[in-house]
């Protein structure tokens, strides 16, 4: 069965962006490939090197993961940093990697110009190390959102170039997937760019906000003045908006709002209460089992345990091959 591997940061809360960018596609996938999906902690320290809580936000992503419907029967879901293979495989695939090539990444130099004062290893070879990620359990298929198109190049560069050096078929070729289209990118509420947690206050939807929080956020979303011409084309902030209207609301609340903005009657105080209470709706149900769940210790562990002892039988197999291959001994 075809492979699968994905992670998440534990930075900050899942929110609608990690939803249907990825999360989305990790709850169809575990049903029709060999899933791995982790808690990329490892990954976390590039850019917060020492986690006010760490053990806790692992937990707590873990938490958001079970509850937006993986199942750790069905798939294997780890912490990254349960699975020291991988980082053994970084270092070996750290050997390969050119600095230009990271240099040139795009999410390289939007961080260092973000944070001149954290200029890091970690956050250079962050590529190399998703790409260990993913080529230790030799996946094929990994679901993630648009921003992270080119760290799945630079993985597949990685692979064929250990290949080719070592004269060996050991990597296949991973490739970004998402379930029917192309890859997702969701707005945020602050009128330009994409949802994300690190984007400031208001511009993402936590599945574990509150419907007041939601409310709030949701009213406070950039606008325009509204239309004046009808048919007129719709500025970036309110086509954000019906973006995220059509992920959460029916085909016909999309088509009504959209005709009133096209006779330019439409008043956005009611399309976004109308999404805000779309959103509430669609999030409501894992918001609870959020809570549900991050209560119960014994199982948050047991799923753990559970899913570094499935991550390492893969991994094993995979480090003793690299290692063989290379000409090092093999435990
Ligand atoms: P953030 O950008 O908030 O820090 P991450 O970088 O941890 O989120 O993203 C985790 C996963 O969620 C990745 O697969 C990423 O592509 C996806 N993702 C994050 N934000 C969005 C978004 N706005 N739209 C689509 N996918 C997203
Ligand atoms: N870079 C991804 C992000 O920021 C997280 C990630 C780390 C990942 N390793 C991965 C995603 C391996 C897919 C596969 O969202």
């Amino acid at each position: 069965m075809e492979r699968v591997v994905s992670g998440i940061r534990p930075t900050g809360n899942l929110h609608l962006g990690n939803y249907f960018g990825a999360v989305r596609n990790f709850v169809r996938m575990q049903h029709e490939y060999d899933c791995f999906f982790f808690i990329a902690d490892y990954h976390s320290l590039t850019t917060h090197p020492t986690p006010e809580n760490l053990r806790r936000s692992v937990r707590q992503a873990l938490s958001e993961y079970l509850a937006c419907g993986i199942d750790p029967d069905k798939c294997t879901i780890y912490a990254q940093s349960d699975l020291p293979e991988t980082a053994e495989l970084y270092l070996l695939l750290n050997m390969n990697a050119y600095v230009g090539e990271l240099e040139r990444c795009t999410s390289f130099k939007e961080k260092i110009r973000k944070h001149p004062d954290n200029v890091n290893a970690g956050l250079l070879t962050y590529p190399t190390l998703m790409a260990a990620d993913i080529l230790i359990h030799k996946a094929v298929k990994v679901p993630v959102g648009k921003d992270q198109e080119q760290h799945l190049e630079m993985s597949r560069t990685f692979a064929n170039r250990f290949n080719r050096l070592y004269n060996c078929t050991t990597f296949p070729e991973p490739h970004a997937f998402n379930f029917g289209s192309g890859l997702v990118k969701v707005p945020g509420l602050d009128g330009s760019g994409k949802m994300g947690k690190s984007e400031g206050e208001g511009n993402a939807i936590f599945l574990a906000d509150s419907p007041e929080v939601i409310r709030k956020k949701v009213m406070r979303a950039v606008t325009d003045s509204g239309p004046v011409n009808p048919g007129q084309e719709m500025p970036e902030p309110v086509a954000n908006l019906f973006s995220l209207m059509r992920l959460v609301s029916t085909s016909d609340t999309v088509e009504f709002f959209e005709s009133k903005y096209q006779d330019c009657s439409i008043r956005y105080g009611d399309l976004k209460k109308q999404l805000a209470e779309d959103m509430v709706a669609f999030i409501a149900p894992i918001n609870e089992e959020i809570h549900r769940i991050a209560s119960d210790d014994a199982l948050i562990s047991k799923v753990m345990d559970q899913g570094a002892e499935k991550a390492h039988a893969s991994a094993n197999k995979t480090i003793s091959e690299v290692r063989n291959v290379i000409g090092f001994r093999t435990k």
